[in-house]
């Protein structure tokens, strides 16, 4: 991408380390339930997995947003539980309950998996990829994405979400060498899906680690930081100039072991989102200085709305000013945040620093 390009696009200009007088905004989740006309289209697909995989569909989910509040980057409509779907595990997603996944519990199970990227299966949303980039403008960054292997191991091996993800942690104790080829088959098949991503036209991916905060540090350092730092190298030594945002949740005090070699050449990730409980006073100085930050309005304030929504919008421009900074919640958007709340906070941050 050319330079004239990456000025007039602010989130990317963030993640190069640029610093401007009011930060690049976009949601996590922001395309979603919460707006009426997400809940339109959704009823015309028969199931979730349908819905992703329909590019016409996909691609008007993830406009919706940005025509809408204006965000500066729109991320890619599907989900992380494809991976599982593409590599053979069965995968549903029942209403008002959340993902279902045949759990993964023995070693022929593991075995069972197609351990390469299953490309026809995931042809649709490269398909919706290459269609958003032509009519994204230019000032709009997509981002891709994907989830991190401990956290897709969590839903394969549990077959749902739970609230510690105690099923994936006891497996990884019990039988950590079997884990082990998990996470080995997740991170190739997750690089190889990051990278096809970028040949179809993304121009940032961000890997979710959604429960890399349940972990001792012991496990956080091999099931966490190992195969994310590997997905970055892979993805890298594919497409060197790769934009990688890491957002490991809940990571608390592991953070600077995430962000070693973070902002040199081809090492490290781009940017790092932090979640909710991260203080952004500490993270701005803690944290390496060139470090992109990305992060971190409480998505219950957004939901609140009112004044008190106005200062944790203030108290975290301010905690960041000077710094290449990208706003976002620090998790995703809740299905019942009224509309308003959302316009109220684009107001807000578009205003600037005060
Ligand atoms: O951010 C966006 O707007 C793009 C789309 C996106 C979805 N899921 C759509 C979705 C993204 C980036 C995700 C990521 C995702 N999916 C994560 C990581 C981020 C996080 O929230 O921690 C996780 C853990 C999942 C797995 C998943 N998908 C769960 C647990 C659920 C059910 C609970 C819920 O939030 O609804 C989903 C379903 C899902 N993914 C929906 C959407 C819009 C709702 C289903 C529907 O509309 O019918």
């Amino acid at each position: 991408m050319s330079h004239a390009k990456v000025d007039a696009n602010p989130f990317l200009a963030a993640l190069d380390g640029k610093t401007r007088a009011r930060p690049p905004i976009w949601l996590m989740r922001q395309a979603g339930r919460y707006l009426p006309e997400y809940r339109e289209i959704r009823a015309r697909a028969p199931t979730f997995l349908d819905f992703c995989y329909n590019p016409g569909l996909a691609v008007e989910a993830t406009l919706q947003p940005i025509r809408r509040f204006g965000f500066d980057a729109a991320i890619l409509f599907s989900d992380i539980l494809v991976i599982p779907d593409a590599l053979g595990q069965d995968v549903s997603f029942e209403a008002g309950e959340g993902p279902r996944l045949r759990p993964l519990q023995t070693q022929a199970d593991i075995e069972a998996l197609r351990p390469e990227l299953n490309v026809g299966r995931l042809n649709p949303v490269f398909e919706t990829i290459e269609r958003l980039r032509t009519k994204l403008p230019e000032d709009v960054a997509l981002i891709g994405f994907c989830g991190a292997p401990w956290t897709v191991a969590t839903y394969m091996i549990a077959g749902r979400g739970t609230p510690d993800q105690a099923p994936a942690r006891r497996f990884a104790y019990l039988q950590p060498d079997l884990f082990q080829r998990l996470i080995d088959c997740l991170v190739d098949v997750s690089s190889d899906y990051l990278v096809r991503q970028f040949q179809a036209g993304v121009q940032a991916v961000q890997i979710f680690d959604s429960w890399s905060g349940v972990l001792p540090v012991a496990e956080f350092e091999r099931w966490c930081l190992d195969p994310v730092h590997a997905m970055i190298s892979r993805v890298r030594s594919r497409v060197p100039e790769a934009r990688i945002i890491a957002f490991p949740r809940g990571a608390g005090t592991y953070l600077p072991r995430f962000t070693a070699g973070a902002g040199t050449e081809r090492m490290g990730l781009s940017a790092l989102g932090l979640d909710t409980s991260v203080d952004p006073d500490w993270a701005a100085t803690a944290l390496p200085e060139k470090l992109p930050l990305q992060g971190n309005l409480d998505p219950i304030a957004l939901l609140a709305g009112g004044p008190r929504l106005d200062e944790a919008i203030d108290r975290i421009l301010a905690a960041f000013d000077g710094r290449p900074h990208i706003f976002n919640l620090g998790h995703g958007i809740l299905p019942e945040t009224p509309i308003a709340h959302v316009e109220q906070l684009m107001q807000r941050v578009r205003r600037g620093r005060q």
